[in-house]
């Protein structure tokens, strides 16, 4: 007989995985056309800046992923930098974050 506890890990670890699988199987062609659509509408279609920030590898290198991620899920207060929560997970964000790290090219 399983103790409460144990059933607890199992339930975290199964949800665990579950989620890292649905990250893994996601097919991030979507999110690839966004980026450059809906981010580049003022970032620039290659990232160069427009009405946002240039966002090139060499401008991102120094800054944490997961604060950049927080920063996309939750807009810029006081620019036009609108959040994204909702449309994206933080999964999809990071996935951006490191897409945009590596650089995207034209
Ligand atoms: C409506 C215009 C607009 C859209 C759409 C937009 N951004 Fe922005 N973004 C901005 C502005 C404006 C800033 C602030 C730029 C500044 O500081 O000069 C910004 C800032 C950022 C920054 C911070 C840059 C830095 O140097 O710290 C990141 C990262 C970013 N945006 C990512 C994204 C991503 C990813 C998307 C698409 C999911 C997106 N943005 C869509 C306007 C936009």
């Amino acid at each position: 007989m399983p103790s409460a506890l144990d059933l607890l890990r199992a339930a975290v670890v199964a949800s665990g995985v579950t989620a890292a699988a649905a990250a893994d199987a996601q097919e991030p062609a979507w999110l690839a056309n966004l980026l450059r659509q809906d981010c580049g509408s003022c970032h620039g279609l290659t990232m160069r800046g427009g009405l946002g920030a240039p966002l090139l590898p060499e401008r991102l290198a120094g800054k944490p992923d997961e604060a950049l991620a927080g920063l996309i899920l939750d807009g810029l207060p006081g620019t036009a930098m609108p959040p994204w929560r909702g449309i994206l997970s933080e999964a999809d964000a990071l996935w951006m974050v490191r897409q945009l790290k590596q650089g995207i090219g034209p």
